[in-house]
């Protein structure tokens, strides 16, 4: 491991932002339905503001039959009812930019619901019309064609394949309600580029690109080997759906838009990949006519291991660095379970095995959460940006115990019910101690919230000396004061228990091991936890120090 880690120079907004992502269903519900709202996120950006954040993600709030928590959308150029209007959507990017926080919106080009119109006129058009051509419609095998075209399976479980009722097949990746769109086709293409141009002139900032690394398919359609889950992509290479490497040329045609956009509008904006490919392949995404980010989840993956994480994050760095991107952090979202509970649980727990059969027992809530604040700090030094799952700054947990009657997410479904899915990370925010939902409406909240939640509210937080939330609260500015500017990495050997670095003069120290560790000399600016004692680092705690 090289000793100095060169960071690409560049000023854009995106390089260091600390972004947010917003859960619209989940985050604040302003009419009281139990479903959050935009204009709940927009009566919550003073929240934003004091926590530090500089950009959100709003995960997709577009018209839906919500059978993919929104990933499935029927209108890319609209706002669910459910959620507001178009007009409230203007009005959140005002408000947010007057506060200095930037929009990113997320974009899915995979497939569409089946609701959306393009899918609606293929069903009801014959094989081998311009409208099926927009999706990825076949015969199937066998005498009949009664056998699907290919053996691929849905990343959501269940085969890939769906048929039509005059005997074609559609091909869907993830639900039955998303068939995938043909991205050979020019008018889908052209229409992304268009979609592209319709946010920007709204006031977005950038955007989040939902599967960009499986809009490309093997024009062959050859069998696969293996369940093609979504996060066993590296493990077969020329694989027919995942990471192929046409899907570059699209990427190159949107950053196209996007430059062109920013010339003509004088605002710097960005697009950030959901690439689950080996880690050899991401710099290829983030080369300069390509993403300017993409999210880190080999990062994300590591389990509570010195070594792993250590060499994750420097190839993350080198690696963003030799194609003048910057790296990116991210711990938790929408789909996995939450970090807090991650590192909670013993090392190689099967997570959905655990959501499914485990006690709530297994799980080491004050460790976890110790551990999740001590990351979140050695992340935050770290030159790139940091993405926060709305709710980790609360300490959060996986709600593990959520009633099956409750469950929403297709994998629930398409696993016949075998894998509880993501509904435990996306349980509504509590905002305050008590109230109906924890005031996060004022009546109750579409998945049940945990009788104790409102201990971890943001009131019962607020101001509290030593609480996750006034830890973010210290750590945003500090880190925008200190770490942002202060370029080139150099790897620091305090002890063998311990990922250090340092930056221009600022130190940061994470202990993994089970004792204490002597602390260096300078001053002391920021401990994750207070047991960080005046002359040493404790177990599973991270330092930011000033060298003198
Ligand atoms: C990734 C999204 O993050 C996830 O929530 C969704 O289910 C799939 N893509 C399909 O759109």
């Amino acid at each position: 491991m090289s000793e100095t880690i060169h960071v690409a120079a560049g000023t854009e907004w995106w390089r260091n932002a600390v972004v947010y992502q917003v859960y619209p269903r989940s985050f604040a519900d302003a009419n009281g339905d139990g479903t959050g709202d935009v204009e709940g996120i927009r009566s919550r950006i003073p929240y934003l503001t004091q926590l530090g954040v500089n950009a959100i993600w709003m995960n997709p709030w577009y018209p839906s039959p919500l059978l993919d928590g929104g990933y499935d959308v029927a209108d890319y150029r609209s706002i669910a009812p459910m959620f507001g209007s178009l007009d409230d959507a203007k009005r959140l990017i005002a408000d947010a930019h007057d506060a200095g926080i930037r929009v990113i919106v997320d974009l899915v080009p995979n497939h569409t619901s089946w609701d959306h119109k393009w899918f609606v006129e293929a069903v009801a058009a014959t094989p081998g019309s311009a409208a099926r051509d927009r999706y990825i419609f076949r015969d199937g095998k066998g005498e009949n064609g009664e056998l699907p075209p290919t053996n691929w399976s849905s990343v959501f479980g269940g085969p890939a394949w769906s048929r039509c009722e005059d005997g074609q097949w559609y091909l869907h990746l993830f639900d039955i309600s998303q068939p995938d769109l043909n991205w050979t086709n020019p008018e889908v293409r052209a229409e992304f580029c268009d979609i592209f141009r319709f946010w920007v002139d709204l006031g977005a900032d950038g955007f989040r690109v939902d599967v960009s690394h499986g809009l490309i398919k093997d024009p062959d359609f050859p069998d696969v080997d293996l369940a093609s889950e979504i996060l066993t992509v590296g493990h077969i290479e020329n694989h027919p759906h995942w990471d192929r490497d046409e899907v570059h040329e699209i990427n190159r045609e949107w950053r196209a838009v996007l430059d062109a956009k920013e010339v003509e509008l004088g605002r710097e904006l960005m697009m950030v990949a959901e690439a689950w490919v080996k880690p050899e392949s991401v710099p290829l995404y983030l080369r300069p006519d390509e993403y300017h980010q993409s999210f880190n989840f080999d990062f994300l993956g590591c389990p509570w291991d010195i070594t792993q994480m250590r060499s994750s994050i420097n190839r993350a760095l080198v690696d963003a660095a030799s194609v003048g991107s910057s790296a990116t952090w991210v711990l938790s979202n929408h789909d996995v379970v939450r970090h807090a509970t991650r590192y909670g649980l013993p090392e190689g727990t099967d997570y959905q095995e655990w959501l499914m059969h485990g006690s709530a027992e297994l799980c080491d809530h004050t460790l976890g959460v110790k551990r999740a604040r001590a990351i979140t700090m050695m992340l935050l030094a770290l030159p790139g940006s940091t993405y926060i799952y709305q709710g980790e700054e609360l300490g959060l947990h996986e709600v593990h115990d959520l009633p099956h009657e409750v469950l929403d997410d297709p994998v629930w479904r398409r696993s016949e019910h075998t894998r509880k899915g993501r509904d435990g990370c996306r349980v509504p925010i509590p905002w305050t101690t008590t109230g109906a939902s924890f005031g996060f409406g004022s009546d109750g909240s579409w998945l049940p919230q945990p009788s104790d939640w409102g201990a971890q509210s943001v009131e019962a937080q607020d101001g509290v000396a030593g609480s996750v939330l006034e830890l973010y609260r210290s750590a945003l500015p500090l880190r925008a004061a200190s770490w942002v500017d202060s370029g080139d990495l150099n790897w620091l050997e305090l002890d063998p228990h311990a990922i250090a670095f340092e930056r221009n003069g600022y130190v940061c120290i994470t202990n993994f091991g089970d004792s204490d560790i002597q602390l260096p000399d300078g001053d002391l600016l920021l401990a994750s936890d207070d047991s960080a004692s005046v002359a040493m680092i404790a177990a599973n705690t991270t330092v930011w120090i000033k060298r003198p």
